[in-house]
């Protein structure tokens, strides 16, 4: 479990200084677009992104939705991640060093939770559901957005992944995030793939 983490947190602080440009980050990149989209129909208000990475996406949200009604956070492992997130965002954005799987915030804190191209990353993927069931609010909005690859592609890759520097885990399948998302009771608004190798989720906490 923590050799995924570790492997991660070096991979990424490594890749840090070119994510932006190269072609690491490019995937999540592609994704922009479809989430930005997507969140036109939330009501975002405290906005906590897992995974943030070096902020881009947090960057985008800011410009669109800066407002002063909404706030946002991102959370991430590799600190120098959070450095470059940090040079982006200055102090307009609350940046966290920490982990999915037990984020350090108190329960029904954020009303949405944005989770790009991270979750595929997580050794124990539903207790990180679990953790944004439990900081999310009632009738609050996750979007999960990753990797996605069709059968038997999907089940090929997922032989290798876990032999990748990156500390890549698993690409899931619709039933497999389905399952994860409904053990807590969150409700699932939407699945969708954005293109060949992505998806969306949205899901609602219940009461
Ligand atoms: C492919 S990058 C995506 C970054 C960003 N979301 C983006 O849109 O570019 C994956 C990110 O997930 C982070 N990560 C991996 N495992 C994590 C964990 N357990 N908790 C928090 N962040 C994690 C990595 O450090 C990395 O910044």
């Amino acid at each position: 479990m923590q050799d995924y983490k570790q492997k991660s947190k070096q991979s990424f602080d490594l890749q840090a200084e070119t994510y932006d440009h190269d072609k690491n980050g490019l995937h999540a990149r592609n994704q922009y677009q479809a989430i930005l989209e997507k969140v036109k129909d939330f009501p975002l208000g405290k906005v906590l992104d897992v995974g943030c990475g070096t902020g881009v996406l947090l960057e985008q949200l800011l410009k669109v939705y800066g407002g002063s009604a909404n706030q946002f956070f991102g959370l991430d492992l590799s600190k120098k991640m959070l450095e470059i997130a940090d040079s982006r965002l200055a102090e307009k954005v609350t940046l966290v060093q920490g982990d999915a799987e037990t984020l350090p915030f108190a329960d029904c804190t954020f009303d949405t939770i944005l989770c790009c191209d991270s979750f595929h990353h997580y050794p124990n993927p539903q207790q990180a559901i679990i953790e944004f069931c439990r900081v999310i609010k009632t009738n609050g909005r996750l979007l999960i957005s990753d990797y996605w690859k069709p059968s038997p592609i999907r089940q090929i890759m997922n032989l290798f992944l876990p032999y990748s520097n990156d500390g890549d885990v698993k690409i899931y399948s619709q039933k497999e995030i389905m399952a994860f998302l409904e053990t807590v009771h969150f409700d699932v608004t939407c699945y969708e793939h954005t293109n060949s190798s992505s998806y969306i989720v949205i899901a609602k906490k219940g009461f």
